[in-house]
């Protein structure tokens, strides 16, 4: 596929995905959702892949939600179907890829784009970022799973008022809700995000995506978590990384991860 809304590069094993449409401040668009299905999902085999980093072209925008121009004459069965098809291709796939996914909010993350962002495992931002849930001021809910995963990550409370009030929060304030999990200055962002990614992946990559499942499974409807963990933990031990990693640390060596 070739893709003319994305710019996507594998450097050092890390696929970098930049949403590219900088005149839409990055917008989603069917085109551009359909672009990330395919690059992620193409990813999840990939040997030459060791994690994810997406983020947005421009100093601007990271993504400044669903493009609005798309949708603005739906119904509701339209309506359905955007949120269904989005959410089981795009967002829910970055959710539980195996690989470690971060996003690197580069400027507003709004509606989708949040959504976006917080489909992934790891938010970093730099520290002129906005992001927001304003889908109540065009007479929407948020719909790509911002209901749930902003409740998620900065609880009921905080997640109802910024999604009624249809605010922008800066990017100290997302520090401090646990919305990102660092901030740094606009220039430093991919390489901060890179440095995160590559101390990741030092680390058995077996046992990572063990460990994303595990932890997905905390907020799973009709999962044992603690179940889960048992089986992801049981299943490391199967592992050739289980080997190595136990064989480095033995041997006073540095483990040397296949990830098999
Ligand atoms: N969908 C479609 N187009 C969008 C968009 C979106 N979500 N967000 C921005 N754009 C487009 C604008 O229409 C404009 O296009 P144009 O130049 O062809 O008119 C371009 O991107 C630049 O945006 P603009 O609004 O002119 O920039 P700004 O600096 O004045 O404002 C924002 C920036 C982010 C505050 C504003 O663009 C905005 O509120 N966007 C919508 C956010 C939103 O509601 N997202 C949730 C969607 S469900």
């Amino acid at each position: 596929m070739n893709y003319s809304n994305l710019l996507i590069e594998n450097r050092e094993r890390i696929l970098y995905i930049t949403i590219n449409r900088e005149s839409k401040l990055n917008a989603l668009n069917k085109a551009t959702l359909a672009e990330l299905h395919d690059v992620i999902t193409g990813s999840v085999h990939d040997d030459e892949v060791g994690g994810l980093i997406i983020t947005g072209a421009g100093q601007k925008a990271f993504v400044a939600g669903a493009d609005i121009s798309e949708f603005a004459d739906f119904n509701a069965d339209e309506g359905r179907e955007l949120a269904r098809e989005g959410q089981i291709k795009v967002f829910d796939v970055i959710q539980n890829h195996s690989k470690p996914v971060i996003a690197a909010i580069n400027g507003f993350a709004l509606g989708g784009g949040l959504e976006l962002a917080m489909a992934c495992h790891i938010r970093v931002a730099a520290s002129g970022a906005k992001m927001g849930l304003p889908e109540v001021s065009l007479g929407l809910i948020p719909g790509y799973g911002g209901t749930q995963r902003l409740t998620e990550l900065i609880g009921k409370g905080r997640a109802m008022e910024m999604i009624m009030t249809a605010d922008m929060i800066n990017a100290e304030d997302a520090y401090r809700t646990g919305l990102v999990n660092h901030v740094f200055e606009a220039d430093d962002l991919l390489t901060k995000a890179a440095e995160l990614m590559k101390k990741i992946m030092t680390r058995s990559p077996f046992a990572v995506g063990c460990a994303i499942r595990a932890i997905n499974a905390a907020s799973a409807d009709g999962i044992n978590g603690y179940e889960t963990e048992i089986s992801e933990f049981s299943n490391c031990f199967g592992s050739e990384d289980f080997r190595e990693g136990v064989a480095a640390f033995l041997g006073k060596r540095k483990a040397e991860f296949t990830g098999r």
